[in-house]
Parts: structure tokens; C-alpha cells; sequence
């Protein structure tokens, strides 16, 4: 049994699907899970459709700040490790209202460090050793590169920069310090970008491509010269089996897949494959939507990961190259509109309500 938190989210709920879906040589006989997710605006159990009825997944509506709660979970269901997906992780929000970011990011991720360490010091000592707890977070703790600085390593100072990364980098140091304190067996990964299938459509890929099937503008901040290191969101999940199953206690992994990209080819790209895949009516390309918007404050210029430590150490490498990996996407949302419309609409609320009884 393993616990994971948010995982009604994108990253997380990929997570939760690909777990209990392949035996493969990372998880040869996937256990069951408990997925504790507070299910904010970000958390969307349509998502997780396809496993209703299938007992190896327990939901359970609630926060990582909840510490009877989680206390409560980890005595009743005795994880041998405990996924940590859960925070606010929309960087615009941050700018516009940090306060959330502060409760869940540091103040609830605080509060789950606090209920795994009883239940982690009062394990016997086989299972003591055995457990892990692994914190999922983001390359955007290290601050923003110049063009020809070389990517972010394991071994680079933290320099957040947006009320989101600040938050993170704290969780990344209170998971640190429970390591170094009290030997919490802890793990972490910092992460690029993510793209793939469930990304909620605020972030840069999904905005665009539901913005260019709905004759909308496709907003570029700046420049559009900002570079991001770009990763399948099923590539990410991979690595986050492996570090489990194979990184060592203490040590921090980057994850990422070697695609450096500026914003307005990410753009350019998506409209394309769409020109390709779903031409606009009128003939005319889907580039013609781009609109340059006022510049996001404090705008990182760019990020990119140094995968080496995960792939010599683990031996893990991401399968989907950009190139795979957006069409790919694209797919998706194209075979999902109905997913894209629930959650544009907000009609998912009511759908959760109606199939799971939660009305968050
Ligand atoms: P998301 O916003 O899509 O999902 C977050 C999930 O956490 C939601 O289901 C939400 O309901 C849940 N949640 C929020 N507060 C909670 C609380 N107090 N208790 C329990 N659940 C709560 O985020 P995501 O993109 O899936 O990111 C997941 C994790 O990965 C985050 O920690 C993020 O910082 C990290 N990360 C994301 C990316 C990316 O590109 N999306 C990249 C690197 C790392
Ligand atoms: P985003 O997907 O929000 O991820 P992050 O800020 O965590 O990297 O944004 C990715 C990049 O795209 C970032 O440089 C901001 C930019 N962006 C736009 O230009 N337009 C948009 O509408 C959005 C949402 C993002």
C-alpha cells in the first residue's frame, strides 16, 4: 500500500492511472493506493473515471494539512511509502494571491512531515528502513537561467523567484531538514514543465490548445522568448517509480527531458499539429490567434533540467521526445473535449458531486 496526496490532480492523477495499470519493472505488482486529495479547483476526480469500482484505489476527500487525518490514514492503511503531489503549483495565481501557496505548500506540507514522522518512528525496524517518503517538486526552485548558462544541477544554489517557487523551495528544505533531524527516509524530485493528457487548461499548453479549438486568442506573455524545459507527463511518472524503487535516501533527483524550447515555438508547434489534425473552418491557420499580452511579473527567462543524475544512477530516461509527446497531447484533447469542456465550464464539480458524493 502506498499513500499519495493530490492525486486528483494532472501530475497526480497520471500517476494514480499508470501505477495501477502497468506491471512493468518498476512496479511488477502495483499495490493498492490511498489518494488523499483536498480537491481544490485544480483537483478533478473525472480523471480518475476509469477506476470507479476498482478497489486497489481508495479516495479520500481531505488535506495534507489535516494532521488527525492523515494520522488516522497512515494508522488504518500502514504505507510502506507516501507520494507527496499535493500543493497550489499555478505560478499567475501565486502573483495574484500567495496565501494559498503559503497554507498548502509549506504550512500543510509541514503538518504531513509531522504526521509521517510518528507513524514512521513508531514502525518496526525492517519497515522503518523500507519507508520512504517521496516529495515531488519542481526545477523552478532554482530560479531562472541566462542563455548560455548551463542547466540546473542537483548541486545549484535555490534561487526562487515567484511566491509559487518560494513556496516549494521551503517544502523541498523542510523535507531536507526531517531527513537530516530525525532520518525520515526522504526522496525528492525537482521537475521541468510537464505536458500530456488532464492539464488543467491555466497552464501554457493546455490554454492554447483549447483557446485555438474555441476561436480565442492564444496569449503570449512578452516576448514569447522564455524558455522552458518541456517533459511528457507519463515520462515524469516514470522517473517518480523508479526514484522510489531505486534513489537513495536523502538525495534529490532532477527530472527532465532534454527539450529546451521558447514559448512562441511551443505556440507555433501546437498550431501546426492543429492546422494538421482539426483545420479551422475558414482555412485560415491557427497562428493567426497569437496575441502578444503584457509580460508575466517577475518572469523567469528560462529553465532547464541536467538529467545525468537520474539517468546514470536509476537508469531512467524519457521515452517521448517533444516532438511524440505534443502530438500525443494534441490527441488527447482532441478525443477529450468533453473533459476540456466539464472543466472550462466547471461542470466537473457537479459531475464529482453526483459520482463520488464531494462537493469541494
Ligand atoms: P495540480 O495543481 O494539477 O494538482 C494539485 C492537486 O493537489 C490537486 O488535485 C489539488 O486538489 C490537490 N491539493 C491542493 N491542496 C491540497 C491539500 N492541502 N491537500 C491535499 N490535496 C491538495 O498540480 P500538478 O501540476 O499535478 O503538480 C503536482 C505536483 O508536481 C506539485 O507539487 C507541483 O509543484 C509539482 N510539479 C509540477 C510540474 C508541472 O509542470 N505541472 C512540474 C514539476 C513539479
Ligand atoms: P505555465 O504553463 O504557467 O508554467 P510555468 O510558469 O510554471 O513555467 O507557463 C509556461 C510558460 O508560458 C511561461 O513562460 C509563461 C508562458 N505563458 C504564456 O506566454 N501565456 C499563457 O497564457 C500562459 C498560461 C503561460
Amino acid at each position: 500500500m502506498i499513500l499519495v496526496t493530490g492525486g486528483a490532480g494532472f501530475i497526480g492523477s497520471n500517476f494514480v492511472l499508470d501505477w495501477l495499470a502497468q506491471p512493468d519493472d518498476a512496479t511488477p505488482n502495483p499495490e493498492p493506493l490511498i489518494n488523499l486529495d483536498a480537491l481544490t479547483y485544480a483537483g478533478n476526480l473525472e480523471n480518475l473515471a476509469g477506476l470507479k469500482g476498482d478497489a486497489r484505489h481508495i479516495f479520500v476527500h481531505g488535506s495534507i494539512g489535516d494532521v488527525d487525518l492523515v494520522t488516522r490514514l497512515l494508522a488504518e492503511h500502514q504505507p510502506r511509502a507516501v507520494i507527496n503531489f499535493a500543493a497550489e503549483s499555478h505560478v499567475d495565481r501565486s502573483i495574484h494571491g500567495p496565501e494559498d501557496f503559503i497554507q498548502t505548500n509549506i504550512v500543510g506540507t509541514f503538518h504531513l512531515l509531522e504526521a509521517v514522522r510518528s507513524y514512521w518512528q513508531d514502525l518496526d525496524s525492517e519497515r522503518k528502513d523500507h519507508f520512504r517518503f517521496l516529495h515531488v517538486s519542481t526545477d523552478e526552485v532554482y530560479g531562472s537561467l541566462a542563455k548560455d548558462d548551463p542547466a540546473f544541477a542537483e548541486t545549484n544554489r535555490y534561487e526562487p523567484n515567484s511566491p509559487y517557487s518560494a513556496s516549494k523551495a521551503a517544502s523541498d528544505h523542510l523535507v531536507r531538514a526531517y531527513h537530516h533531524t530525525y532520518g525520515l527516509p526522504v526522496l525528492t524530485t525537482n521537475c521541468s514543465n510537464n505536458y500530456g493528457p488532464y492539464h488543467f487548461p491555466e497552464k501554457l499548453i493546455p490554454l492554447v490548445i483549447h483557446n485555438a479549438l474555441a476561436g480565442k486568442p492564444l496569449p503570449i506573455y512578452g516576448d514569447g522568448q522564455q524558455i522552458r524545459d518541456w517533459l511528457y507527463v507519463k515520462d515524469h511518472c516514470s522517473a517518480i517509480r523508479r526514484v522510489l524503487e531505486a534513489g537513495r535516501v536523502g538525495e534529490t533527483y532532477n527530472v527532465g527531458g532534454w527539450n529546451e524550447k521558447p514559448n512562441l515555438d511551443v505556440v507555433h508547434t501546437l498550431c501546426a499539429i492543429l492546422d494538421e489534425l482539426q483545420p479551422r473552418a475558414d482555412g485560415r491557420p491557427y497562428k493567426d490567434q497569437i496575441t502578444y499580452v503584457t509580460d508575466r511579473l517577475g518572469h523567469d527567462r528560462r529553465y532547464a533540467i541536467n538529467a545525468s543524475k537520474i539517468e546514470r544512477e536509476l537508469g531512467w530516461k524519457p521515452v517521448e521526445t517533444f516532438e511524440t509527446g505534443i502530438r500525443k497531447t494534441i490527441q488527447w484533447y482532441l478525443e477529450h473535449r468533453g473533459w476540456v469542456q466539464n472543466v472550462t465550464s466547471g461542470a466537473y464539480r457537479q459531475w464529482m458531486d453526483k459520482n463520488y458524493g464531494v462537493n469541494a
